[in-house]
């Protein structure tokens, strides 16, 4: 796997749709602080990535964040995704100038081959920077809402998290979408004062591969002559849903399987994380679908297959390897510390009754 720059792509899916949302404009008045101040929204049109761009980049730096994010990244991650709804990305004005937007969407059914909107998800909100002292955020967030509620949602989460993973892959949170990072400044206290609670907590672990070397012990020699180690570029995905979310980014799988009969051991993928890895100035790799077969668990393949595959990734050039888990999966946690992983930082699982 190489280090991709941001790629450029080719997209029609949302042209056509300008105009799409006349008519659905509602005035909402804020109280209190600027009590006189009315924002009006309405849907997406074609004309609004570049004020999009421009209230992306006036968000203060936050780890998790890639900054900046042009027209072209933004139509990549989102406005080009086929179940892009335009009626779900809603624009604030306030005297004809875009302040604020909210993004609501879907996941999959359980089958993963098409959209359930059965549980919605506030997957971004933004407001120009000076706007977060002001009620605009909470009134946006429940246009959102309203959104999701008259498609049916019967659950909310704010942040997605997989299978809730429709947009913002490699623009927010990591390796994963991990819910909203504790180093959330503005959107994860929001959703905290709007009765969302906390449902579970993921640890983001990160190991630099600047002068890695894969443990060498009796037992990882062993499973060295036992096993064949396997490398996938741009690996199948399983579900129409996996492709929708994962096919466009550059991936590779690495896989154990048994000398003698060729049996799967052990797997796990990673992609080139971008853009966010751009942001931080070096080249990451993030993980994903780590699984080791039931019934060779805690024998030292796991170990192996990930001191094999962080050695292949060093050797293309990444510098830094992301990893998510939730905070109850104790044998992985245990697994990546032995492994040099530290926590960098949290992603909180959101929700609430629709
Ligand atoms: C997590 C997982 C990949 C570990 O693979 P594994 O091959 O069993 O791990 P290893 O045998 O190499 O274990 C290495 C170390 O991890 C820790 N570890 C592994 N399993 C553990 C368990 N059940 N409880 C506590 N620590 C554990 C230990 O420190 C272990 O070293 P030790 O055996 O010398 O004490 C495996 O349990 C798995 O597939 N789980 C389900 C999928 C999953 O949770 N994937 C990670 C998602 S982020």
């Amino acid at each position: 796997m190489k280090a991709a720059p941001i790629r450029p792509y080719a997209s029609q899916l949302h042209r056509g749709l300008e105009g799409h949302g006349k008519g659905c404009s509602l005035a909402a008045r804020r109280p209190a602080r600027n009590a006189c101040v009315v924002y009006s929204f309405r849907p997406f049109r074609n004309t609004d990535p570049p004020h999009i761009a421009r209230i992306w980049a006036s968000q203060p730096a936050q780890r998790g964040l890639a900054q900046p994010v042009s027209t072209t990244v933004s139509e990549q991650c989102l406005f080009a995704k086929h179940y892009f709804d335009p009626k779900g990305l809603i624009i604030a004005e306030h005297q004809g100038k875009v302040v604020g937007f909210v993004h609501a969407g879907f996941g999959p059914n359980e089958a993963g081959d098409a959209i359930s909107t059965e549980v919605g998800v506030t997957y971004m909100l933004m407001v120009d920077v000076d706007l977060w002292t002001t009620d605009l955020a909470d009134q946006l967030l429940r246009q959102g809402e309203d959104y999701l509620r008259s498609h049916g949602a019967k659950t909310l989460y704010a942040g997605g998290i997989h299978p809730y993973n429709a947009f913002y892959l490699g623009l927010y949170g990591g390796s994963a979408l991990p819910g909203l990072l504790l180093s959330d400044v503005h959107f994860r206290p929001l959703v905290v004062r709007n009765q969302y609670r906390e449902q579970d907590r993921m640890v983001v672990l990160h190991r630099n591969l600047v002068g890695y070397r894969p443990q060498v012990t009796r037992n990882q020699r062993r499973i060295g002559r036992q096993v064949v180690f396997e490398s996938i570029h741009a690996p199948e995905t399983k579900t129409w849903w996996d492709t929708s979310v994962y096919g466009g980014l550059d991936r590779i799988r690495f896989c154990l399987r048994d000398r003698r009969d060729q049996t799967l051991l052990a797997a796990v993928s990673f992609w080139d994380l971008e853009p966010l890895a751009t942001s931080w100035g070096l080249q990451a790799a993030g993980m994903y679908d780590f699984s080791v077969d039931e019934s060779v668990r805690r024998k030292g393949y796991g170990t192996y297959l990930m001191g094999e595959a962080l050695k292949e990734l060093q050797q293309r050039g990444i510098s830094l390897v992301e990893a998510q888990t939730l905070m109850t999966n104790a044998p992985a946690q245990e697994l990546y510390k032995s492994l040099g992983f530290a926590p960098v930082d949290h992603g909180l699982i959101y929700r609430r009754d629709a």
